[in-house]
């Protein structure tokens, strides 16, 4: 990376893990991520949630009608893996040309009420993904009451990662937006089909962020932010070059209604100002110069994806987020709204 103090240029990155909704907010977010990002792996927790490759196809078809005429992005298209996914619509699914699965033990967070129960009623579907080549995409953490919410990941390590990482040994798995030392510890001795996706947020915030001076609902994802230990643990494999830690937002729009208000949903909405954030934390960290192995070329590499051939650049130039962006017809509030950031992309 020809880095300089003031201007880094990178190989154009992608996000691997995004949300984007459907419909109006969809228009509303999408110019944000194309914008940053070539590609990006599109989560799909829709109402009702998509888990046909018909209506990937069809999902896939709704984001580029929601594209604005010039610019380029791609959609990489998942599908949201429930008790009932039938192995055969797996070859489907590679014919539509969905990349992976997306694993949300039921409840998890928003909108995972058709999740998977037991993940011992998805083995024949896990054994058709490993043989089609799709990955599995997990959002993990358990989902019992009785489990502090903030050790439901490295519970969910244990309980369920390890036994489907003995059984499916060839099964590309990406362990998404992981928040803690337990996770960025098992990623790193996984073998090579083991990969992780980290957000900005886990790498810039510890949980004293969600109420610094009072409750916040924005800073309120799932999984929720940890202590700072965690963050420490989080920053270190970003910036270690291990390829098999990449970027991926996890930019989860929410209307600012939804946020503000008794039940705030999950979700910190990122993706106006993704790659500078990502650059805070790797400054931060004194590790600018890995910044493009993190956000441009070990994610592509994992999916086994052709890297970018446009380049990015990232300027030092003091900016301020809007306080509120429009949102169909109603208004978000992207994470540090009317704040200063430092980097800025060009
Ligand atoms: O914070 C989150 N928001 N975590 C998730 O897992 C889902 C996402 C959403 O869809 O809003
Ligand atoms: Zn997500």
């Amino acid at each position: 990376m020809p880095a300089l103090p003031d201007v880094i240029q990178l190989t154009q990155p992608d996000d691997w893990h995004l949300h984007l909704r459907d419909g109006a907010a969809l228009a509303a977010v999408l110019p944000a991520t194309a914008r940053q990002f070539a590609r990006a792996i599109v989560m799909p927790n829709l109402r009702p949630p998509v888990t046909t490759a018909a209506a990937a196809v069809a999902y896939r078809q709704r984001i580029l009608a929601a594209l604005p005429a010039g610019m380029a992005f791609t959609p990489l298209m998942t599908l949201y893996l429930t008790d009932n996914t039938p192995p055969e619509e797996m070859r489907r699914a590679k014919e539509a040309g969905v990349v992976a699965l997306k694993l949300y033990p039921a409840g998890a967070t928003t909108n995972s009420d058709a999740g998977v129960t037991d993940i011992r009623k998805c083995h024949a579907t896990l054994e058709a993904m490993q043989r089609q080549g799709l990955l599995l995409l997990v959002h993990g953490e358990v989902t019992d009451a009785e489990i502090d919410i903030f050790d439901r990941e490295a519970v969910f390590i244990d309980r369920v990662m390890q036994p489907l990482r003995r059984q499916f040994p060839e099964l590309k798995v990406v362990f998404e937006h992981i928040t803690t030392t337990e996770a960025a510890q098992y990623v790193a001795e996984a073998g090579p089909h083991t990969a992780a996706t980290l957000t900005a947020h886990h790498l810039l915030y510890n949980r004293n962020a969600l109420f610094t001076g009072g409750l916040r609902p924005h800073y309120y994802c799932l999984p929720v932010l940890k202590k700072e230990k965690h963050r420490q643990a989080l920053v270190q494999a970003a910036t270690s070059g291990n390829p098999r830690f990449f970027l991926g937002t996890d930019s989860a729009p929410h209307a600012s209604v939804m946020k503000e208000q008794s039940v705030c949903g999950a979700g910190c909405y990122t993706a106006p100002a993704a790659l500078e954030l990502y650059a805070e934390a790797f400054e931060a960290a004194g590790a600018l110069d890995k910044l493009e192995g993190f956000a441009s070329h070990f994610g592509a590499d994992f999916y086994g994806l052709p890297r970018n051939a446009g380049t990015v650049t990232l300027r030092r130039e003091a900016w301020t987020l809007p306080e509120v962006l429009p949102f169909g017809d109603a208004t978000i509030k992207p994470l540090r709204a009317g704040e200063t950031l430092n980097w800025k992309l060009q």
